[in-house]
């Protein structure tokens, strides 16, 4: 096994004039009162969205059928991770295009009893996959990582599922997985999202017989008003339902995989299928303002740079700036900027390089970062190094966040990567493969034909885990219970928009229906670009950030910046609140 010390590599350098002084208010909450929160007028959601309420618990996700499957769930008795298991299978069938089988994903949980865990269920690179695979003769990283076999790395969502049940569950496995297992053999409905979706992959799609066959039936994208079914997958939900994790891992539907890779010359075997495991790790613990924050260890940076973005920002009162004032966003933007650079040179899967996460989740490692943001300046991400490059991810992931009536909470973000994954559907089984393995450097240290420049920690190496920015977090309250359980869909601005929402209940005390429609802002250190959804800044403040030395980068407001299905309790009152940028769901009892 290859071992990388990145630590090694690290080395942070920072070339601008002059440093700002730290404020009152670090890491603890502060006394300011904060101002009215007031969108642009160009903005197309309310500011005055509650979300829903409810006296108990709740399920948002951003899928109406699968939201009240989990709901359903936690009404009939079960806890958070009962009902997270019951609602991620029935996303796999009603949001093919990133719930999924196939695929991958990470859990955070808080139970009502106080245990907490932190659930690796990432996929993994084939038994003979190598650094340099992807490499065509041209001597650069080609398009086989993103579409066809070659893209997929050994799903983890079932097991995951299994293994969060055998810690956690409390309801009957197969009481958990029949919803999904009826979705996919009576159908259901199909809406406008789902069938925008397939129109968009639809050229890949086509590529592929059974994927074909399946998302294109008589040739053409199903219609608003369709009903649809996958009996095969139902089938392969039923063989999960009997034998758990063996029912997906080994027999028929391990068989049918590794046929198909064999015939369509892919490189997982039935070996790489039955030596997939998940893994519980360390979850990631930091305080902001006050409250205990648990989220996701790598593989996922989302965690780390979560906390070093909320530890960079610690030096500052950050409600005595208001709410997306140009003073805020250039400190926030100067924040994302070095934790990002951080992200994207050193981390990497924590099985085969050294992360040092003590130091990474420091105060004193933020300080270093943070002491050389200039306010009222943009600092050039050119004069700042750590070891590694940017990302630019395709859209296709779904998160989703759940709290339990018993003080229990669960947040989970799972992916197929890009939209319906590597688009190859395995014959006889309905279900989609992931094109995971793009989420590695393909070429380390060169940008790919997507534009990820990593380094050599997350490189391709047999059964390692690709590096991730999901970012499933709980926010603990005063009372050490959960009050906010959120994450979000939309690659590396997934860890951003986690952030956001996180101040803005914490720090701005919107509340939950606001803080996820509000305006949200991406930098990632490179390209160096300050990313904001269109009709979210005046004109006023794009005036101002760009005198501060600001590029500023408009992204569609229907996701290019994610979707966030969050909850939060408050006063007693549970509230949910899908996004607004896709048409979800929250539903609670
Ligand atoms: O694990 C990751 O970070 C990516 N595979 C997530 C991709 C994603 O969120 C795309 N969707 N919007």
């Amino acid at each position: 096994m290859r071992r990388t010390t990145a630590w090694m590599f690290m080395f942070v350098c920072v070339a601008v004039a002059g440093c700002s002084k730290p404020e009152s208010g670090h890491g603890s909450t502060t006394t300011t009162a904060p101002g009215a929160i007031a969108f642009p007028d160009s903005w197309p959601y309310p500011s005055a969205d509650t979300g829903v309420t409810a006296a108990h618990g709740m399920v948002a996700t951003d899928a109406p059928i699968a939201t009240h499957v989990g709901a359903t769930v936690l009404r009939n008795g079960g806890n958070a991770v009962d009902a997270a298991i019951a609602t991620a299978f029935a996303l796999a069938v009603v949001l093919p295009a990133a719930g999924n089988l196939g695929g991958g994903g990470f859990l955070v949980v808080h139970m009502g009893d106080g245990r907490e865990a932190a659930l690796d269920f990432r996929e993994r690179a084939p038994g003979t996959a190598t650094r340099d695979m992807y490499i065509g003769a041209n001597g650069h990283a080609d398009d086989r990582s993103i579409t066809g076999p070659l893209a997929a790395g050994v799903p983890g969502s079932v097991a995951g599922l299994w293994e969060a049940h055998e810690r956690f569950g409390s309801r009957p496995w197969a009481e958990l997985v029949a919803p999904a297992i009826a979705l996919a053999e009576q159908g259901f409905v199909v809406d406008s999202d789902f069938a925008g979706a397939i129109r968009g992959d639809s050229a890949r799609l086509a590529h592929f017989p059974a994927s074909a066959a399946l998302f294109l039936p008589h040739g053409r994208v199903p219609l608003a008003g369709d009903r649809w079914r996958d009996p095969e997958l139902a089938a392969v939900l039923r063989r999960i339902s009997a034998s758990g994790q063996k029912g997906f891992y080994t027999g028929r539907t391990a068989e049918l995989i590794a046929a198909e890779m064999r015939r369509v010359h892919g490189i997982m075997t039935e070996k790489d299928l039955a030596a997939y495991q998940a893994k519980w790790r360390d979850p990631i613990e930091f305080t902001y303002r006050g409250h205990k924050v648990i989220s996701m260890p790598p593989p996922s940076s989302g965690g780390l740079t979560l906390a070093l973005v909320a530890h960079e920002l610690a030096r500052f009162d950050v409600r005595a700036a208001p709410w997306h004032s140009p003073r805020e966003i250039n400190r926030f933007a100067e924040a994302m900027r070095r934790g990002f650079a951080v992200r994207n040179g050193l981390l990497g899967d924590p099985d085969f390089v050294t992360i040092p996460t003590a130091r990474l989740l420091s105060q004193q490692y933020a300080d270093s970062l943070s002491k050389s943001i200039a306010e009222g300046h943009a600092t050039p991400s050119a004069s700042i190094h750590v070891g590694g490059g940017a990302t630019a991810e395709k859209q296709q992931t779904t998160h989703f966040s759940v709290m339990d009536g018993q003080g229990g909470a669960a947040a989970l973000t799972t992916t197929l990567n890009g939209g319906f994954g590597s688009a190859v559907v395995v014959p006889g089984t309905g279900l989609l493969l992931n094109d995971e393995m793009d989420d590695f450097a393909a070429e380390p240290g060169r940008p790919n034909m997507f534009g990820l420049v990593q380094g050599e920690a997350n490189a391709i190496a047999p059964g390692k885990r690709m590096l991730s920015s999901m970012t499933p977090t709980i926010v603990l309250g005063d009372d050490g219970k959960p009050m906010l359980v959120t994450g979000a869909q939309g690659g590396p601005t997934i860890i951003t928009t986690t952030y956001q929402i996180m101040s803005n209940v914490i720090d701005y005390d919107m509340n939950i229906g606001t803080a996820v429609s509000a305006p949200r802002l991406h930098h990632q250190h490179l390209p160096d670009s300050l990313y904001y959804e269109r009709g979210g800044l005046t004109k006023a403040t794009l005036d101002s950030l760009t005198a501060m030395g600001y590029a500023t980068s408009p992204q569609s407001p229907t996701g290019d910046l994610g979707y966030a299905a969050s909850i939060l309790r408050r006063n007693g009152v549970v509230h949910g609140a899908s996004d607004p940028r896709v048409h979800g769901s929250a539903e609670g009892y």
